[in-house]
């Protein structure tokens, strides 16, 4: 899924290269060794370096790792688990790096003396003590703000990233997004000063706020330059409870100043703003932001007691890290707020966000979505899809949907989505009618009765119980690969693990299925063509497994809960292999894999209309179903 790509190098690359030898050089490191960048969302060869060939020694990098309290805005207590102990040599040796890349900075920038020396020019402490004598090389210089931020978190180790969500946004996405956010803000072609504030609250080394901060530098030129440097702690905010990353954000925020201050006269200048600070970005904030901007964290975690009764209204089963930042981000904004995140789609479709769709969806409207796709040369993942999105606190009745590849292309414009059950977003433009038509649509799988759930067999938990024969207390495994081709079949591959022996006490009734069921695949290959793919388990398959089936995890049971279901069994299984089905389930899922909550939640036409699709197969039933998902008008 992640790959280490290694792309052309540039002659800021080289720049990179040397800036971590010299690090490691000035460290005393003796031992050179390379590392690969592994870049999570960095695999485009035009922003990614293929920088970071140090390991410098532990010895030479605990002579300068003593750790120094941070400055006004951070505390020790921050400092404890997220900060300098995870801190790898390499690391250290980047942030060593930086006093001398500050220095080729303010030099260009046409500054001198004291500006050169970051510790005067910023008033934000690193978060280790640092070497800043480091020599001055000109080609250094040429390394961008968001390269210094890379070098420092490819710098960690993978565990490190992983456990704290450390992937920096890419510049391509950094300036998508920024993008998406000035139009919801409103904000005509030229470049505009920002109308309130922009917070990140987990602004890693600050790749989303630097956009920001360009454009409204670049907007006041014609301003008293040292007055628009005041106005900042006003506009601009960085949160992360990264120390070394917040540091970073300082320098390189302020490295974009330092040509506006040297247009202050000497004897007004005073040190640049420090923008930053290490926190809790769920915490509370004092101001009310005009923008929230993000690439939150995700992952599940467990959430104290306080915690659970304070995102009650967002929560469904278990939490997600960015689906709490989501929330705190839309309810933290001014009324003509911008929410502007970088985030997995998931929170469109999955049940555990449902609360978090309904809620985002009284708040703001989604004015705007933008999928990334594989060929944007940024990692994106088909079990992961990811999307950039705007919020807006405004009235909009409207969501445009575009895909970034390798150029932007336009999709639709959608009707806002505002309830828990599942959005429908089209990811192809032949999709949107069908996406349009269904949306209106107020019946499902599910309120006509039917019932889906994943097969209860987890075979790894079960391996010592699987066995390739047949027995008296053994029970038939059907697996996702049986049902491949829409016919219920038996893979040889999986003939080896065909029986389960029902052992358990409760294995007779959470294991067995001995009634007929709708199959359906729960994942599919990317490259397949269809994203459902279903067979009919009927009395006769029953009866030719010997009466009972266990079905496999990967696999979703679909059931009708009532004696009369508005579609038989065999209609069901029928329609899910329509063409249109599919296009209406890739709308609510980008990803390959369909849920049970997604089954029921598929969108269905007026109870009469579906019950007259029992009678038709093949190409009637295709065309009935075609003429069902279109937009009336069309
Ligand atoms: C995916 S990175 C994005 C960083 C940056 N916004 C960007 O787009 O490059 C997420 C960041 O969240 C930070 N983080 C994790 N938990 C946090 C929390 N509770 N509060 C603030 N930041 C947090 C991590 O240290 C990491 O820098």
């Amino acid at each position: 899924m992640l790959q280490c790509h290694k792309p052309a190098r540039t002659a800021r690359d080289r720049a990179i290269t040397r800036i971590s030898f010299a690090a490691a050089h000035y460290l005393g490191a003796s031992a050179l060794v390379k590392v690969c960048p592994l870049p999570i969302l960095w695999r485009n060869a035009d922003v990614m370096p293929d920088l970071l060939l140090v390991a410098a020694m532990s010895e030479a990098v605990k002579s300068v790792g003593a750790e120094r309290p941070l400055g006004s805005r951070g505390s020790r207590v921050e400092l404890s688990n997220s900060g300098s102990a995870e801190l790898t040599p390499t690391a250290t040796a980047v942030l060593a790096a930086v006093p001398a890349w500050w220095r080729a900075q303010a030099a260009a920038a046409g500054l001198a003396g004291r500006w050169l020396d970051v510790a005067q020019a910023v008033p934000a402490a690193p978060p280790v003590a640092l070497p800043l004598d480091t020599p001055l090389t000109e080609s250094w210089g040429s390394l961008t703000p968001e390269q210094v931020g890379a070098a420092y978190v490819e710098a960690l180790t993978p565990a490190t990233r992983s456990r704290h969500g450390r992937h920096y946004t890419p510049p391509v996405l950094a300036a998508h997004l920024w993008r998406l956010t000035r139009t919801s803000l409103g904000l005509s072609p030229a470049n505009q000063r920002l109308p309130g504030l922009v917070r990140d609250p987990a602004c890693g080394s600050g790749a989303l706020l630097l956009p920001a901060l360009r454009e409204h530098l670049r907007a006041s030129y014609h301003e008293d330059p040292a007055l628009a440097l005041a106005g900042l702690p006003n506009l601009i905010e960085g949160v992360d409870t990264d120390p070394a990353a917040v540091w970073i954000t300082n320098v390189v925020l302020a490295a974009e100043m330092l040509p506006t201050l040297a247009r202050v006269p000497d004897s007004r200048r005073k040190p640049l703003p420090v923008l930053a600070a290490v926190g809790d970005g769920l915490a509370p904030t004092e101001r009310q932001p005009r923008v929230m901007i993000m690439n939150p964290p995700y992952g599940r975690v467990r959430l104290s007691e306080e915690e659970r009764r304070r995102y009650a209204h967002v929560l469904y089963g278990h939490a997600n890290l960015y689906g709490l930042f989501m929330a705190a981000g839309v309810d933290a904004l001014d009324e003509e707020g911008v929410l502007a995140a970088l985030v997995p789609t998931s929170f469109t479709s999955g049940r555990y966000f449902s609360n978090l769709r309904a809620h985002v969806g009284r708040q703001a409207a989604m004015s705007a979505v933008t999928f990334v796709e594989d060929r944007s040369g940024v990692f994106t993942s088909v079990l992961q899809e990811t999307c950039l999105a705007t919020f807006e606190r405004k009235k909009r009745r409207k969501t445009r949907i575009t895909s970034l590849g390798s150029t932007e292309k336009t999709i639709a414009s959608v009707k806002v989505q505002k309830a828990d059950e599942p959005w429908l977003l089209p990811r192809r433009s032949d999709d949107a009618a069908v996406a349009a038509a269904a949306s209106v649509m107020t019946e499902s799988l599910g309120s006509f009765g039917w019932k889906a759930s994943t097969g209860p067999l987890v075979w790894n938990r079960r391996s010592d119980d699987l066995y390739a024969a047949w027995g008296s207390n053994r029970s038939h495994v059907i697996w996702a690969a049986d049902l491949d081709g829409g016919i219920l079949h038996r893979d040889k591959a999986r003939d080896a693990m065909r029986y389960l022996a029902l052992t358990k006490p409760s294995d007779g009734k959470v294991m067995v299925l001995d009634q007929p069921a709708v199959l359906v695949q729960r994942t599919t290959a990317p490259e397949q063509t269809r994203r459902i793919v279903a067979a009919h388990l009927d009395l006769e398959a029953l009866v030719a497994r010997h009466g009972r089936v266990t079905v496999e995890n990967h696999v979703n049971v679909l059931r009708p809960s009532g004696p009369d279901p508005v579609l038989t069994l065999e209609a069901m299984t029928r329609l899910l292999a329509t063409k249109t089905m599919d296009q209406v389930i890739r709308c609510i899922s980008g990803s390959v894999a369909v849920s049970a909550y997604e089954l029921e939640s598929i969108p269905l036409p007026d109870l009469e209309v579906v019950r007259a699709w029992n009678e038709l197969e093949g190409a009637a039933l295709e065309a009935a179903v075609a003429t069902a998902y279109r937009p009336e008008g069309d």
